[in-house]
């Protein structure tokens, strides 16, 4: 049986190495499927591209990387808000992937920009998410304390703790959780800094909090 997206999220770490077995029809039509709810909900412009031996740099292909072929190419108009859509998104296809048995990478900063770039059109690249069968289930990332990143006024109720443990499970450019969420009432406040990165950290960690929290419990500030 398939796994939840909850047990995905516990599941799921950066995966750089892969088989190189093709994703199946099955996974591809299902993948897209999800893409385009995506793109619907966030007004974006994210693709499924297959088969691309080019997607990360040279140094990564000689180094860490192995048989990425396929990923999710995380673009869309160059607008306000397009990176946070982006890290939104992606947290959900990423997770969504996991539940099929598949492995995902981030890469939003060591990908081959002008071969990218000249699949994306008239959209801006923000980076892209290797997909496929992992050649490990990759390992869980090194991790702050609830206390670093988040504070509450009062005591803090049993959501608010669920949603920062789930955050803490987010993929960040660099390991770095480099983000604070503030708690009062039924109101959530979500600060980033991480460089260039902050806008995919913030989406990546908002769609994690939420999944932990439950969507019902809170409202983001
Ligand atoms: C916005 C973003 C950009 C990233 N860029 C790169 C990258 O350029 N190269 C790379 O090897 N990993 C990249 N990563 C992967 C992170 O290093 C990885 O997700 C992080 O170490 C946390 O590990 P985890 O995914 O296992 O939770 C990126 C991740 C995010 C969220």
């Amino acid at each position: 049986m398939a796994m939840t997206m909850e047990e995905a999220m516990r599941a799921r770490h950066m995966v750089r190495r892969y088989t190189g077995e093709p994703l199946s029809e099955e996974h591809v039509r299902l993948l897209e499927e999800r893409i385009e709810a995506n793109n619907r909900e966030h007004g974006l412009g994210i693709r499924l591209v297959r088969g691309d031996a080019k997607a990360v740099s040279g140094v990564m292909r000689l180094t860490v990387a192995k048989n990425v072929r396929d990923y999710f190419l995380m673009a869309g108009a160059d607008e306000d808000g397009l990176d946070e859509r982006l890290g939104y998104a992606g947290a959900d296809l990423m997770l969504f992937a996991q539940t099929l048995g598949l492995n995902t990478w981030w890469v939003g900063g060591t990908f081959n920009r002008s071969d990218v770039a000249s699949r994306a059109g008239a959209d801006r690249p923000v980076g892209i998410v290797a997909v496929g069968h992992g050649a490990t289930q990759g390992k869980p990332h090194k991790t702050k304390e609830a206390g670093q990143v988040s504070s509450y006024e009062g005591q803090a109720p049993a959501w608010f703790e669920r949603g920062v443990e789930a955050a803490l499970l987010a993929p960040t450019a660099l390991a770095k959780q480099a983000f604070f969420l503030r708690g009062r009432g039924d109101e959530v406040s979500i600060e980033c800094d991480n460089g260039i990165f902050s806008g995919a950290d913030t989406g990546l960690v908002k769609y994690h909090f939420e999944l932990g929290a439950g969507r019902g419990s809170f409202r983001w500030a």
